[in-house]
């Protein structure tokens, strides 16, 4: 018998996940829902089903009122249903549609990872959820937990005018071998995959622990399609770009090579350690290893060597949010791309938009790491006619570059570790910004987070702010700290913390100072990672202040810092 009273934490999920593979469990699932919510196992509420896409719903505090980092929750759940790259049919939209409007109070979101997010789903509602889903080729496993996460993929695959090949076709194989299979389901934690075959690699394969964008090297006068390497990439409070291994890898060595990484990391006995330390990043940033060593180890596994890496350039300040009406490599054919504000939408807009695919194109739909939807294989006679639908019922075409970049992770409403609200919070600023900078011109990426874990991807926005809090009148009251600067792709950066934070109440008038300042003085074709670029800490900070402040740092005022520390201690990932 296990001394569960000493344990730690990761001892006891280690403990948990060795004793039992929850995808197994599918019974327990059915038994709960027939006895309900009382008759659940803790351990089946803190860990087993999130290998099922499904996690406990604060109970919209946030962290607030909560013990050791975490807040209380509902006796209802988030279900995440995984959408591999991000393809989606109208039947399947439907589907979800019809799900959110009988059991997730009308809505749902659409997340950075292409998944569409359920909330309030009860126990008993559970087992029709999880079959109505299976019923038309969707599912929840591996959404969340200790594996393999949704594999992320361009969402225009097969159809971008420009893309160097269509790599869907990998990203729903790798999808295949690794999730729900019982051999990977016990990961030291989180494991996120991103192959794309586009030229501007729109779902960030930076930041996923494999990241394998396509690039071609000529071969006797032939070129061949391959692919660019990437591992421990992620974000969270450490981020890490994705290091570049010295490897060009062939389109029928994807599969071996990621099965042989997926091994490498469960095999790694010391990220089982500490539960914040047990990404693959860690590896890298904490025990010595190096692009050298892990490709080494890699190639030793395998069991066949790489041929080298062919130089590649990385795509340069491109913001591929694919809203808008875009010509497909079909003749005759588009894409349109609706930015869904923070990725929020509702029962009848998700049947609606399935509608009309199914009127004016071929019934398929794709989701995007921006939390946007888009309707592919459009006859371009139809588009404008497809867009103002889709625009009448808020699902915009032709938005505002604050409509179509703002990004926002779940916030107080949902999530337990939660430090500010985030969704409402987001539109208001949208309509603030929209309000004060009418006919902005610039494309920006504007991420809001709730707390320090980057689930909004802060990190890589050109205005990144995260959840704080600011005493007012004795009481504690919604703050953002800013991130300024996060680049992808040839610049890569993450964005650069500068010192200022401000209420939540006050972070319009920011915003809209620094971007006054910027239009006022910008160079010829200066863009805002350039601006940023050439502007030290200080003077940014000085911009969104109106006035002169000292630098404040990251860190929180103490209440909240000790909720965050413990939070950071034990807190455990989505
Ligand atoms: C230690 C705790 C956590 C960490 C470190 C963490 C970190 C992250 C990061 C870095 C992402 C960005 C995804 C990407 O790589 O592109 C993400 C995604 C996400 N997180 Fe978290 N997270 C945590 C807990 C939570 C919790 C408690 C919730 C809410 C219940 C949550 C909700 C989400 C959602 C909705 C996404 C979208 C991604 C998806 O579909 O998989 N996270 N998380
Ligand atoms: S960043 Fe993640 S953990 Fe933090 S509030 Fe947002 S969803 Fe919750």
């Amino acid at each position: 018998m296990a001394d569960t009273a000493k344990e730690t934490k990761a001892q006891r999920v280690e403990r948990l996940k060795r004793s039992k593979n929850p995808w197994e469990g599918l019974e327990e699932i059915r038994c709960f829902a027939r006895e309900g919510f009382s008759s659940i196992p803790p351990e089946w509420i803190g860990t087993y089903f999130r290998w099922w896409g499904v996690y406990t719903q604060g109970d919209g505090a946030g962290v607030t009122g909560g013990q050791n980092g975490e807040g209380k929750a509902l006796e209802c759940f988030m279900v995440r249903i995984r959408i591999p790259n991000g393809l989606l049919t109208s039947e399947q939209l439907r589907t979800i549609g019809d799900l959110t409007h009988r059991y997730a109070h009308g809505i749902a979101d659409i997340t950075v990872r292409q998944n569409i997010q359920l909330h309030w789903v009860t126990i008993e509602a559970l087992p029709d959820v999880l079959e109505a889903l299976a019923r038309v080729g969707l599912n929840t496993q591996s959404a969340c937990g200790d594996v393999t996460r949704n594999v992320t993929g361009c969402p225009v695959a097969g159809v971008d005018a420009d893309e160097i090949s269509d790599a869907s076709p990998l990203a729903l194989e790798v999808s295949r071998m690794l999730a729900g299979n019982g051999d990977f389901y016990n990961l030291p934690r989180k494991f996120k995959i991103s192959i794309t075959g586009c030229r501007v690699w729109c779902p960030y394969p930076e930041i996923n622990d494999i990241g394998l964008t396509a690039t071609t090297r000529i071969v006797d006068g032939t070129p061949e399609v391959g692919f660019s390497l990437r591992v421990a990439g992620g974000l969270s409070t450490e981020p890490h770009l994705g290091t570049r291994l010295n490897a060009f890898v062939r389109w029928n060595q994807v599969l071996p090579a990621v099965k042989g990484i997926a091994e490498l990391f469960r095999d790694s006995e010391v990220l089982r350690e500490h539960r914040e330390r047990a990404r693959l990043k860690f590896l890298f940033l904490r025990h010595g290893w190096t692009a050298e060593s892990f490709l080494d180890e890699l190639q030793r596994r395998i069991g066949f060597r790489f041929d080298p890496a062919v130089e590649e350039t990385p795509p340069a300040d491109v913001y591929r949010d694919h809203v808008g009406i875009h010509q497909q490599k079909q003749p005759g054919y588009c894409y349109v791309g609706a930015a869904v504000l923070r990725g929020r939408i509702s029962a009848e807009q998700m049947r609606t938009a399935a509608d009309l695919a199914d009127r004016f194109a071929s019934g398929e739909l794709r989701t995007t790491n921006m939390q946007n939807l888009l309707i592919v294989n459009v006859p371009l006679l139809g588009a404008d006619e497809l867009a103002k639908e889709l625009d009448a019922i808020g699902l915009k075409v032709g938005g505002s570059p604050f409509f179509r970049g703002t990004v926002a992770c779940s916030g107080t409403e949902f999530c337990k570790l939660a430090i500010t609200e985030t969704k409402s919070f987001s539109r208001w600023l949208v309509e603030e910004l929209e309000e004060r900078l009418p006919g902005f011109d610039q494309h920006l990426k504007l991420h809001v987070t709730g707390c320090p874990n980057s689930c909004g991807q802060h990190w890589i926005a050109d205005i990144g702010i995260d959840g704080k809090k600011m005493k007012v009148d004795g009481g504690l009251v919604d703050a953002y700290y800013f991130c300024v600067g996060g680049a992808l792709g040839l610049y890569q950066a993450t964005a650069r913390p500068i010192g200022y934070r401000c209420l939540a109440t006050d972070v319009p008038a920011a915003i809209e100072r620094l971007l006054r300042h910027y239009l006022a003085v910008r160079q010829a074709g200066e863009n805002l990672r350039q601006f940023f670029a050439r502007h030290t800490d200080t003077e940014l900070r000085e911009l969104l202040a109106g006035e002169h402040v000292d630098a404040v740092p990251r860190d929180l005022p103490p209440l909240v810092a000790k909720r965050v520390v413990a939070q950071a201690a034990g807190g455990d990932g989505d």
